[in-house]
């Protein structure tokens, strides 16, 4: 599977988001990864489905990968597929019902995700296979960019991954938390194949040089 970068806007500048987003785009990004939290669910809070549907009316087509840290989930899920989402993650403590709502998701039209956190079992994973398109590991406690990436979240990686092999359909591997471009390639080599940057790209003064070296670190 092709590898793709992709920028958290959590580590973005607010006030010319669309602008960032337009600069990491022509700089290499592949998808953009967009975080909700709800200062309940993680304790922090940054934007919801009003700002994804204002992006896409300004004509940004990029796959927006949403990463939803939020509880209750359901209806959130249901806005954001009408805001113009194209991936929608969900963690599975943030729902009574995962099933369901998974199959929001999908009902919805858009491709839906399953996120675990790194004290939290892949359990669940098995029970989901068949319903998910994405499954993302987090390399840090959700809430806050800028963290240092947790060590055995490559472990988790590398059991993610021969879950999904064990699977005939495409399903991506996704790491979210403290990559930077020395350390995406042992993430890649425990088998992801989509990595979240939120401060790496957006602290860097050029971030078409920071995706270079991420991709010349892959390989
Ligand atoms: C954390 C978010 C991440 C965050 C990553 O809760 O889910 O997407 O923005 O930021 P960095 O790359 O700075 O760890
Ligand atoms: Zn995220």
């Amino acid at each position: 599977m092709k590898h793709w970068i992709a920028p958290s806007i959590l580590s973005a500048d607010f006030s010319r988001l669309g602008e960032e987003i337009h600069d990491v785009l022509d700089a290499g990004a592949d998808i953009i990864h967009y975080d909700v939290m709800d200062n309940h669910y993680v304790p922090n809070l940054t934007i919801g489905p009003l700002v994804l549907k204002s992006l896409r009316e300004a004509g940004i087509t990029a796959t927006m990968d949403v990463h939803l840290m939020v509880k209750p989930v359901d209806q959130l899920v249901s806005e954001f597929v009408s805001a113009g989402a194209d991936i929608i993650s969900v963690h599975p403590e943030s729902t009574e019902h995962l099933h369901r709502t998974l199959g929001i998701i999908r009902d919805g039209g858009a491709k839906p995700g399953i996120v675990f956190n790194p004290a939290t079992p892949l359990t669940a994973l098995a029970e989901v296979l068949d319903l998910v398109d994405l499954v993302l590991i987090m390399s840090v406690n959700p809430g806050f960019g800028g963290q240092k990436f947790i060590e055995s979240s490559l472990n988790k990686l590398a059991d993610a991954a021969e879950m999904i092999a064990s699977s005939p359909r495409d399903i991506r591997l996704e790491i979210d938390g403290g990559i930077n471009p020395d350390n995406i390639a042992a993430a890649a080599d425990a088998g992801a194949d989509t990595f979240v940057a939120g401060s790496a790209i957006f602290s860097s003064n050029d971030y078409a040089a920071t995706i270079k070296a991420m991709r010349d670190a892959l390989g």
